[in-house]
């Protein structure tokens, strides 16, 4: 039974083509430091981070997540059809490499997979058990930013060359970026399978980021017990509550952290000033309707060749073609 345990080796090439990232403590520095107060969301996924948002993607709240996974389980066929044989998919933040293997299922004869994610080690163990399940398939990992731009590595097969970005990612990018982030991926000729949260009721957005349980509040105050923990902050959690808001006429979820009282903070050896109700932004999740998604994608450069929808009209996968 020795080789049950055995590493698979040589099955997955690994590129780092990661540039140095700003620290935490100097994201936090700078963050404070601004008017309005702002810090990246990536920063929120630390180790216990990523277990309050998996727990996150789990809440009934919570739809995106298990939405697309059934749009994703419903159409991979269909999708299999227009990606064609012998592809190769990329996926742009492939985190657990989980939702791709649907797809990668319903694929004919795929030739290679590259996952592309920021979490070295993470990524590599991932694309390892990938490896492991699709023996035919070469596996490319490449530890870099997804908004960066980057050679892509060459691997075998004839197919097309395909950008699975699912999770409604591409909702973080302010929409200027999010349509020169496409316009890049186009101009390389790569076709794009994107996962997109819908517009709905402000009843169904609000509570997706403000759940009853309080894990979505836990998961966003963790920056600021990440920052006690790591730079010495002093942060007092019971002075700072979460914050979201559906803001209708830009179209976004507004995440931040308020400042329930006026307070001075000390983080890596600097003070901060909060007044009562100020808040420290930390993310803005875009929601698109399908035809301005698929406008967005047109001025891209991309021609929306399908797309699929749930049911309820909650989240939406689109086949654009370079
Ligand atoms: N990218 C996710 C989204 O926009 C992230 C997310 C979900 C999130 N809930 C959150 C980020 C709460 C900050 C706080 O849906």
């Amino acid at each position: 039974m020795l080789d049950l345990v055995t590493p698979v080796q040589g099955r997955v090439a690994f590129y780092d083509l990661s540039r140095k990232q700003e620290s935490f403590a100097e994201a936090v520095v700078a963050g404070l430091s601004r008017t309005p107060k702002s810090i990246p969301s990536h920063f929120l996924y630390d180790a216990q981070g990523s277990a309050l948002f998996d727990r996150i993607c789990a809440l009934p709240e919570y739809y995106p997540t298990r939405t697309e996974m059934r749009i994703l389980a419903q159409s991979a066929p269909a999708i299999a059809r227009l990606v064609g044989p012998e592809a190769t998919l990329i996926e742009l933040g492939s985190g657990s490499s989980v939702k791709v293997r649907l797809l990668l299922d319903a694929m004919t004869a795929p030739s290679a997979y590259v996952p592309i994610d920021v979490s070295g080690e993470h990524l590599l163990a991932a694309a390892e058990a990938l490896a492991a399940d699709y023996p035919g398939l070469a596996v490319a990992a490449i530890c870099a930013d997804y908004g960066d731009t980057f050679p892509l590595p060459e691997t075998p097969g004839r197919g097309r060359q395909v950008a699975f970005f699912p999770g409604s990612t591409i909702g973080n990018l302010e929409p200027d970026d999010a349509e020169r982030f496409l316009s890049g991926w186009a101009r390389s000729g790569v076709d794009m399978i994107v996962g997109v949260d819908l517009v709905k009721s402000r009843d169904v957005l609000e509570p997706a980021y403000d759940d009853a349980e309080g894990v979505t509040a836990a998961f966003s105050l963790n920056l600021l017990a990440r920052a006690n923990r790591e730079l010495s902050a002093d942060f007092d959690l019971s002075a700072f509550a979460h914050r979201s808001r559906w803001d209708e006429e830009s179209s976004r979820i507004e995440i931040g952290i308020e400042s329930l009282k006026d307070q001075i903070v000390r983080a890596a050896g600097h003070s901060f000033r909060f007044a009562a109700g100020e808040r420290i932004e930390t993310e803005h999740s875009y929601k698109y309707p399908v035809a301005g998604f698929q406008a967005m994608a047109g001025r891209a450069g991309y021609r929306p060749e399908a797309v699929w929808v749930d049911p309820d009209q909650l989240f939406s996968v689109h086949y654009l073609k370079a």
